[in-house]
């Protein structure tokens, strides 16, 4: 049975795989061949590009599911200065940035720099996007200016957003954080939002309170 987690270790870069989080948006075998090859087998072959190259691409991937450790004393990964959250087009929200997912209780799931987040409620793995958003055609633009006006709150950089999904309800956003429309318009900056992560609302990316008129249920 094929590993969802798996890491492939190179001489001077060793990269990490997390199939459950990965959607197929294909930063890595569009930008490094190479390494990211579907049809070798291992599909990841660490040593055939220099570890740089490897680490400025798999950077690129908006959902996290691939990693790097540098073994040749290259700089680790940095987090993006202003924490930002993408609405995708029919698709995930891409947050990038210092992301501290929580659970309800306050406990701290995950630390990352890059997340991608389902807003269309069919995921199998919440809270992160897992691709069903194409299975169930959902639609929802990523570029409909929102129903509320921008907040216009200062913006620290280099500060944790902390994210946290809601039972049967919305991802909660606390921190600095930026959202922008799938073309890069800002239409929220500020320090507190609640978004919508059950496909329902009508004031997407927020959430409206519709999750519980239809019975949405997530942990
Ligand atoms: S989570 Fe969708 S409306 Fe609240």
């Amino acid at each position: 049975m094929r590993k969802m987690f798996q890491t492939y270790e190179g001489k001077s870069v060793t990269i990490s795989y997390d199939a459950t989080r990965c959607i197929h948006v294909g930063e890595c075998v569009r930008g490094l061949g190479q390494v990211f090859d579907t049809k070798k087998t291992p599909w990841i072959q660490p040593d055939n590009a220099t570890a740089e190259d490897v680490a400025d691409v798999i950077k690129r991937c908006p959902t996290g599911a691939l990693k790097f450790i540098r073994r040749d004393g290259g700089v680790a990964e940095q987090p993006e200065a202003v924490n930002c959250v993408t609405v995708s087009e029919d698709g995930p929200l891409y947050a990038q940035g210092r992301i501290q997912i929580n659970r309800p209780n306050g406990s701290v799931l995950l630390n990352d720099t890059r997340v991608a987040f389902c807003r269309c409620g069919a995921t199998m793995h919440p809270p992160y996007c897992d691709g069903k958003h194409e299975k169930t055609g959902f639609s929802a633009s990523g570029n409909k200016p929102p129903a509320c006006p921008a907040s216009e709150e200062e913006v620290k950089k280099g500060e944790i957003l902390r994210i946290t999904p809601m039972k049967n309800g919305p991802l909660i956003l606390e921190g600095p954080v930026k959202i922008h429309t799938a073309s890069g318009e800002c239409i929220f900056q500020g320090n507190k939002a609640a978004l919508c992560r059950c496909g329902a609302s009508v004031m997407k990316p927020f959430c409206d309170g519709a999750h519980a008129r239809i019975g949405f249920k997530s942990e």
